[in-house]
């Protein structure tokens, strides 16, 4: 079987990066929510992580729609689920950073990203709209996580079971 072309190296480096970003974000969010201690240094690495994560999206996005990816072994129905799920990702990775601070501006809260280093408010200060961005934050927070499950499960399936070399595609390993 041929080997099938990779990612650029600019497209492989922030797929990792952000695949680590997004996870710890998820993680860090979680346990704001249910644990007893930390809770303001966790919102502390939360806020800046997040502008972080909206910003590499946002390269990312301009880099995909100048860089064609490189052909995967896919079926039909196959590449339609996969380019589905792609544009939902990337969605998902616009809308939740976003509505993070927006929710934060809502509550009137300063979105301090590091010492004296703010993000202006994106939202009039209002207790109903915070009420609903709270929420809106919880469900992206899940959808983001089945999103990336699924990715990772058919990733899994391709490089385990069917072995056609697509996750080489996004790895760094010399062939
Ligand atoms: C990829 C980006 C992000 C991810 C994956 C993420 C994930 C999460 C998760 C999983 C939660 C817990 C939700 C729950 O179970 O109710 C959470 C809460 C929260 N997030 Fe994010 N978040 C992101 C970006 C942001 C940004 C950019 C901000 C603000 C600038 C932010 C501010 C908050 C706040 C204030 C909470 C609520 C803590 C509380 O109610 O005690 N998030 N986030």
């Amino acid at each position: 079987m041929s080997t099938p072309e990779r990612f650029p190296l600019v497209s492989r480096i922030l797929h990792w990066v952000m695949a680590v970003l997004v996870l710890g974000m998820l993680a860090i969010g979680f346990a704001m929510v249910t644990s007893l201690g930390g809770y303001q240094f966790l919102q502390a690495v939360h806020r800046p992580l997040g502008a972080l994560v909206l910003a590499l999206a946002v390269v990312r996005i301009a880099y995909r729609l100048r860089r064609r990816p490189p052909p995967a072994p896919l079926g039909r129905l196959e590449r339609l689920a996969a380019t589905g799920s792609e544009l939902l990702l990337y969605a998902l990775l616009v809308a939740q950073p976003l509505v993070g601070w927006a929710m934060l501006s809502a509550a009137g809260t300063p979105v301090v990203l590091f010492g004296s280093l703010r993000l202006p408010a994106i939202t009039p200060a209002d207790a109903d709209l915070y009420a609903v961005l709270r929420t809106t934050h919880t469900v992206l927070a899940y959808a983001l996580f089945l999103t990336f499950t699924a990715h990772l499960l058919a990733v899994l399936f391709h490089a385990l079971v069917l072995r056609d070399g697509l996750l080489s595609r996004m790895t760094f390993r010399k062939r």
